[in-house]
């Protein structure tokens, strides 16, 4: 899948969120070292901290499914600015792919491409912890 169909891959996923409480839809396309692509949406519920962002539920649904070669990720939203993946979910790419390429969306479909390093810098992983825990 090239770049432009990963964005629409992404853009797609708007229609699926499912987000009664905030109204604030994003979709996320996922591509791996081998090609495959996971694609996600951002799942809201009424007891609020059980909702989902639309980035891991694309890159749990990859692990579920064998994949943690994570190579690029789109995220898209509605908004003006791009919509740029909140720390939880930067924190969750840092486990699996420290390089990995984050491509934002906002609601027209410019992008703005970011490296995990530009997002999340000095971050947290497994290198820190002691060599049973990791
Ligand atoms: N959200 C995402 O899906 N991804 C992000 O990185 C930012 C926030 C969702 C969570 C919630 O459903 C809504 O956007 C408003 O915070």
């Amino acid at each position: 899948m090239n770049r432009e169909e990963l964005k629409a891959a992404a853009v797609a996923m708007l229609d699926r969120a499912y987000v009664p409480y905030s109204h604030f839809p994003v979709g996320a396309a996922l591509e791996c070292a081998d090609g495959t692509v996971f694609t996600g949406c951002n799942v809201e519920n009424a007891s609020y901290p059980a909702g989902l962002c639309a980035e891991r539920n694309a890159m749990f649904h990859a692990v579920a499914e064998g994949h943690t070669d994570f190579v690029r990720i789109v995220v898209a939203g509605r908004s003006d600015d791009f919509c740029y993946p909140c720390g939880i979910c930067r924190q969750v790419m840092k486990e699996f792919a420290p390089e990995l390429e984050v491509i934002c969306l906002n609601k027209d479909g410019d992008e703005k491409r970011l490296t995990l390093n530009d997002l999340l810098p000095y971050g947290f992983d497994r290198t820190w912890l002691p060599k049973d825990n990791a």
